[in-house]
Parts: C-alpha cells; structure tokens; sequence
C-alpha cells in the first residue's frame, strides 16, 4: 500500500489542526510501512491504540476551535467525528482480538477517511469560519 503523503492540498490554513492532520498521516505511514516489514502484532497494536488516543485529542482541539469561532456547522461535524472514533475503536479491537488481516482494510479506510475529511469537511468548515471573519 502506498504511503500518504501531506500534500498543499492536505492543509487548511490553520496551524495547530494542519499539524495534528500531519501526525496522524504520519502514524498511518508509519503502521503502512510496519505492515510492509512484517512488524509484530503486538507493536502494531499498540501504534494503532496511539492514534486512537490521538485522534480522540485532535478532534476535540478541532470542535474548541469550531466552538470559539461559533461555527455553525459544529454539531453535525461531531457526529461525523464520533462516529469515526467508534469505528477506529471496533478496527482495534478486532485487530488486538487476533483479526490481523484486518490490517490491510484498516488502513484503506483509515487513508481514504482521513484524505477524505480533511479535504472536505475540514476544508469547507475553515473556509466558513473565514469568510464569516470577513477573511
Ligand atoms: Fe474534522
């Protein structure tokens, strides 16, 4: 699987989110690249309950950030967040129960997820806030 890499089109402006975005692109190299040298289950497992807890910590500087620039938007982007959050949770736990062929699909849909949101939600909700400022 090809590594991802954090493209001009991956930032939105705003330097804290860009880089935790950046981070957690890096762990997904990072758990790509595990697989891809045969790393042991054991310390994939343990990078993945990393970002887990990570991702947990980005998405709540991202709804501060929404919620000091009262974006409107704020309540349906967390939905959007926690059900990402409990779809990570369930890959891992599957994972660290023995499906460790999981990996691959794991990845697929961590990459796509992330690329996805960033270049969309997150995107657009910074772009509101922006031009609500009159940026
Ligand atoms: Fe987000």
């Amino acid at each position: 699987m090809q590594t991802v890499e954090f493209i001009d089109a991956l930032k939105c402006g705003v330097p804290k989110i860009d880089n935790q975005h950046k981070a957690l692109v890096d762990m997904i190299n990072f758990l790509i690249q595990a697989r891809e040298d045969d790393t042991p289950t054991e310390n994939i497992s343990f990078v993945l309950g990393e970002m887990n807890k990570y991702v947990y910590l980005h998405f709540r500087d991202e709804e501060q950030f929404m919620l000091e620039n009262f974006f409107p938007g704020l309540a349906k982007h967390k939905v959007i967040h926690e059900t990402f959050e409990a779809k990570v949770r369930e890959l891992q736990q599957l994972y660290d129960e023995g499906e460790t062929e999981l990996l691959d699909e794991v990845l697929e849909f961590l990459t796509n997820w992330l690329v996805n949101h960033i270049q969309g939600e997150d995107l657009t909700m910074v772009q509101e806030i922006q031009s609500n400022m009159g940026l």
